[in-house]
């Protein structure tokens, strides 16, 4: 069951709660030494299809950090690998697949795979959320599930691994319009595959992360991308739902995504106070502290966290983040001081 009146959950639908929740992309993973700990020996992948382990993963920064929510533990590859592509996380680098999605052919072969394959493979993801719920929900701490937005996996998978531009997905919009559409079009069914999976199993929000859609002119954000991430987040009905993208100020009201997004994910490059003026009075922000103010002395990253919550007072309601997610090298206790502010603010 999904937790309805934790602070992020009532931020979601627009109340105030008495401090603003606050929650870390990225907040289990490298920056922890637990962490470093219980992954040696296993891969990525692995680690995400272990439910113990991703549960053990979820809980950590939770424990430690005494943050409002957890964020699953996983990788938005994963409902790929369950659906039988080839994909890999190459440790420093990021996701790397096998046999890259180029031309119409390779779309056809890849969209041929039924979504329905995945639900039918998702028990691990499941059991991972039954056993991190089973711990939170008891402690009124909501779990985050995420999934990637079509655009961000097409970023990865049409190109073969991680790039700076993502040019051949972007190429792939105008060379052939129609072959893009199928794939972004069922990246969209797999990614709400995987949002299902962790609905059913007990997550309480959700985030699309369309990382890399900074990379897009407005007009083919619009075009291209938009309507596919909007369909992602229309199968949703159960749980709130947070839509965040880098670099994505240039279209920041497109990010609402009509109202089908209750909360707008801003990184650090726009104050919250303008970002509130964009998306207007219905829309919940999440942000934005700089990644790199985690490295400052502790008085002018203070001033930055207090400076973060003021701006955004503008908004309807705001859950505290960081713009991006935790750097690998970033001091986990700085993490819990920047909480233990929020909460005394
Ligand atoms: O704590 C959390 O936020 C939950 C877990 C989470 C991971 N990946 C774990 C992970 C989430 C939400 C993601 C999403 C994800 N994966 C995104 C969108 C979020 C973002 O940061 O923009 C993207 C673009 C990916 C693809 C991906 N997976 C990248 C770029 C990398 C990093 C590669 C590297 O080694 O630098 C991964 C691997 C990955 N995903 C790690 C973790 C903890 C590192 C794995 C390791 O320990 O080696």
């Amino acid at each position: 069951m999904a937790l309805l009146d934790a602070p992020l959950v009532s931020a979601l639908r627009g109340d105030r709660p008495a401090t603003a929740p606050i929650w870390f992309m990225r907040q289990a993973g490298r920056s922890l030494p637990e962490y470093r700990d219980l992954r040696v020996g296993t891969k990525m992948l692995d680690a995400c299809l272990d439910p113990e382990m991703a549960a053990e993963i979820t809980l950590q920064p939770v424990r430690r950090h005494g943050v409002d929510a957890g964020v699953f533990f996983s990788d938005i590859v994963v409902p790929l690998k369950l659906a039988g592509v080839e994909v890999e996380i190459a440790p420093g680098r990021g996701p790397v697949f096998a046999d890259p999605v180029r031309t119409a052919d390779d779309v056809a072969r890849v969209t041929s795979i039924p979504a329905a394959e995945i639900a039918a493979k998702a028990d691990p993801i499941r059991e991972a959320v039954r056993l991190t719920t089973q711990e939170l929900n008891p402690q009124g701490i909501p779990l985050v599930g995420f999934a990637g937005a079509p655009f961000t996996l097409a970023a990865y998978l049409v190109e073969g691994g991680p790039s700076k531009e993502h040019m051949r997905a972007r190429a792939m919009m105008h060379a052939d319009p129609d072959a893009w559409h199928r794939l972004a079009g069922w990246l969209a069914e797999i990614s709400a595959t995987f949002l299902a999976a962790q609905i059913e199993a007990g997550a309480s929000a959700v985030q699309l992360f369309d990382s890399w859609a900074g990379s897009l002119a407005p007009s083919d954000y619009r075009a291209f991308v938009a309507p596919h991430s909007k369909a992602v987040l229309d199968t949703v009905h159960a749980v709130p739902r947070i839509h965040f993208g880098v670099g994505t100020g240039p279209f920041l009201d497109d990010m609402r995504l009509d109202g089908s997004a209750d909360g707008v994910g801003v990184d650090w490059r726009m104050p919250l106070d303008e970002a509130a003026r964009i998306v207007g009075p219905d829309t919940t922000l999440q942000g934005n502290i700089d990644p790199a103010m985690l490295q400052a002395p502790w008085p002018v990253l203070e001033q930055h966290v207090r400076e973060v919550v003021e701006a955004g007072r503008a908004a309807r309601a705001h859950i505290v983040n960081l713009g991006h997610g935790v750097p690998p090298e970033t001091d986990p206790t700085v993490l819990t001081r920047i909480v233990e502010l929020v909460h005394s603010l």
